[in-house]
């Protein structure tokens, strides 16, 4: 059933495509696409992650996502009735992987809706446009600022505080702050579209709702299973994860995404900080880090040391930057063996890339790491991540590009398998 090479020295390349992770045998419900989320996996990965832990008689009792996101793997052990626990160092992230896996009643989603949309027609509109922070000013016109003021008050109004019912309305709200901005659509860096209308914000904000609501509509019901959702860096001292039977999760990439930068319309508009460059710091993979390049390479294990010497003749500073991401991921693969139950499972999705002619083989540095954290077997397949790929290539500015000097972006990715 599941193609794996295990074995202490993978060659890579000679990994094949398995088909048994390329798709779902069910659609994926809509609760899974209430909130954009950059580099989101399939739902059925976890689906699949589970099969393959029972084939290999582990019983799962609890799961755990260290680089939760917007709450794929966390809503997926709701159905499957699996404590949860999942942590993620951006708020955004935890805000929608928390409203995702909740069970809301209809007719109290709709009460709130109408309240909400009632209290908003009845105005005025406050003229706080003038007042406004300059970097949200930078993105929204007058009408859309002033209106998405006065909606979040009005939110914050009728839904009660810690509530299910005010995470499900601010998701909603954090997920309307794109159209209704110049911010460039399905653009993977933070740029202003000269030409793009924005949206009306009252119209966005009830499109929203009632798709979250049809996504609510189709979930029979939820299990009662424990879900922690902690906001937090894996690799900080703050968070203390309980032991798992089972870990599914996907790195961030290096420099791909500033998951920072991209969220900061909702970080700024939900108060998560003052200035979203604060969250920054921790970021695995981000372009941002401080620390000392000549003292700290050295603990690079063997494939890290390899790709960052090839990097620093074409890049100094990414290669930097690949040198703090190895070490945080060898950093990871540490944690999570300590977090493990006895026999238990980690599942990594990773994927590859390639950098003026470099490659950044995260699968190998990864795989490596685990071995060296203690990890008995780890075992290695691949899959296809979409057909739809044009080019691989990607300029300084996240756009697809016909230039191969460029940053190259594989259209497979591997899952990585370690068993304690
Ligand atoms: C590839 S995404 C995960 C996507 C997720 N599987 C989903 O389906 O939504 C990687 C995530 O790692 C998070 N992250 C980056 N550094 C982190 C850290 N130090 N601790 C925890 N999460 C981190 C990012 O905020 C991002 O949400």
């Amino acid at each position: 059933m599941i193609n794996v090479q295990n074995n202490r020295k993978f060659d890579f390349e000679t990994v094949s495509v398995d088909e048994f992770w390329n798709t779902g045998e069910e659609k994926e419900l809509k609760m899974h696409r209430i909130h954009a989320y950059p580099a989101k996996f399939p739902a059925f990965i976890t689906t699949k992650a589970l099969n393959y832990a029972y084939a290999q008689s582990l019983h799962v009792d609890s799961m755990a996502d260290i680089f939760c996101g917007c709450g794929t793997t966390a809503f997926e052990a709701k159905r499957n009735k699996i404590n949860f626990w999942g942590c993620d160092i951006n708020p955004v992230a935890t805000l929608i992987a928390k409203a995702k896996s909740k069970k809301y009643q209809p007719r109290r989603l709709l009460n709130y809706l109408n309240r909400i949309s009632a209290r908003f027609a009845y105005g005025p509109v406050e003229n706080v446009y003038s007042a406004a922070p300059e970097r949200l000013k930078y993105w929204y016109k007058e009408k859309q600022y002033n209106d998405l003021f006065l909606l979040k008050k009005v939110i914050l109004h009728f839904t009660p505080p810690s509530s299910d019912y005010r995470l499900f309305f601010l998701c909603a709200f954090s997920n309307i702050l794109k159209s209704t901005s110049v911010w460039l659509t399905k653009s993977i860096k933070p740029q202003v579209d000269p030409n793009k209308k924005p949206r009306d914000v009252m119209a966005a904000f009830r499109e929203q709702c009632r798709s979250m609501m049809v996504a609510n509509a189709e979930i029979d019901s939820l299990s009662d299973s424990e879900s922690e959702i902690v906001t937090g860096s894996f690799l900080g001292t703050a968070l203390s994860p309980p032991a798992v039977d089972l870990i599914v999760t996907s790195p961030p990439y290096v420099t791909s995404y500033e998951y920072a930068d991209l969220h900061q319309l909702s970080t700024l508009w939900l108060d998560f900080a003052l200035d979203y460059r604060e969250l920054r710091e921790g970021s695995i993979g981000s372009r941002h880090h401080a620390y000392n390049f000549n003292r700290e390479w050295k603990r690079l294990n063997h494939t890290g040391a390899r790709i960052v010497s090839r990097l620093l003749d074409q890049h100094k500073s990414k290669a930097r930057s690949v040198t703090k991401y190895f070490l945080d991921m060898q950093q990871v693969a540490h944690r999570v063996h300590g977090m493990l139950n006895d026999r238990g499972i980690v599942l990594f999705v990773i994927g590859n890339t390639e950098y003026k002619g470099v490659r950044i083989d995260n699968a190998k540095h990864l795989s490596e790491s685990l071995f060296s954290a203690g990890f008995n077997c780890v075992q290695a397949t691949k899959r296809k991540i979409s057909k739809k790929i044009l080019t691989p290539y990607r300029d300084e500015r996240g756009k697809f590009s016909s230039d191969s000097s460029g940053r190259k972006v594989y259209s497979e990715e591997f899952i990585l398998i370690g068993r304690k």
